[in-house]
């Protein structure tokens, strides 16, 4: 892309254009259809590792590229974060038993342009309080996109999510968000998903960012382990996320990474 097209607001933030949104729809799918694909492989049984390695195939077999191999050292073309674990998991040789709920996340590089998007699935059975986390995970997440409009700020779309994280008696973490992408991982603005309503940058038309809420049943705090990665809740309570890429369209929003198969959601088949 030309650097010189386009603009950035006073928050630093890019405004893309329609054919920016092309670049991100491609990318995005991308990410989304290794999402649907590595699902039947999460079995009670199976390492995290293996599939991370499956992923990694698949994103190179699509024509993409890892946007996390090499990343500030990491080594993984995903992040694997299961039961306690609240993001940035790393794939290992930990092998899935019946019950574990788990976070897949991935984000590919294609044709310059970064789609990253992540979403939960089970090994085995799905226990009634980890279903009803991952539910409600879920649900925070498209209430924070139907904030997404021209007009409505960032605070708007953090307060729909705390709201509706905390009416239902679960926590929103703090210390992780959501940010900026395009032909760059990470830009400004940082995506709190929570906050007060009409405060922080108004949204535009052409802005594209991710929403990644993580939600825990316990107590919001987190803590990095040893290994510089690893986040996981301070109470050890159980934590799941959803993440889409979007972008502010005139009317409201479009979601870059939606499920091909329609299997965004562990209970959808
Ligand atoms: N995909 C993550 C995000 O949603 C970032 C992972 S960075 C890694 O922003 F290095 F841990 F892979
Ligand atoms: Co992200
Ligand atoms: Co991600």
């Amino acid at each position: 892309m030309d650097e010189t097209r386009g603009r950035i607001t006073r928050d630093g933030i890019r405004i893309y254009e329609a054919e920016d949104f092309a670049g991100m729809r491609a990318a995005g799918r991308v990410a989304a259809q290794i999402l649907d694909e590595v699902a039947p492989l999460v079995q009670v049984g199976a390492t995290t590792e293996a599939l991370d390695a499956f992923i990694e195939q698949r994103v190179g077999e699509l024509g993409a590229v890892s946007a996390t191999i090499g990343y500030k050292g990491y080594k993984h073309a995903s992040c694997i974060s299961v039961n306690h674990v609240v993001c940035h998991g790393i794939p290992g040789p930990k092998v899935l038993k019946d019950g574990d709920i788990l976070n897949i996340d991935v984000t590919v590089i294609l044709d310059g342009w970064f789609g990253d998007t992540s979403r939960m699935y089970v090994a085995g059975a799905l226990a009634r309080k980890s279903e009803r986390l991952i539910q409600v995970t879920h649900d925070a997440l498209f209430k924070g996109i139907a904030a997404v409009a021209p007009g409505n700020t960032f605070g708007d779309i953090g307060h729909a999510i705390q709201s509706f994280v905390e009416a239902n008696r679960m926590s929103v973490v703090r210390d992780f968000c959501g940010h900026g992408l395009g032909r760059v991982f990470h830009a400004p603005p940082n995506v709190l998903h929570y906050g007060r309503a009409g405060t922080g940058p108004v949204l535009e038309e052409g802005m594209i960012f991710t929403i990644e809420p993580m939600v825990n049943l316990g107590r919001p705090e987190t803590k990095v382990l040893a290994d510089d990665w690893t986040a996981v809740t301070r109470d050890k309570s159980l934590s799941a996320q959803f993440e889409h890429s979007v972008g502010v369209t005139a009317t409201g929003c479009e979601i870059f990474t939606l499920s091909p198969a329609g299997k965004f959601h562990p209970t959808w088949g």
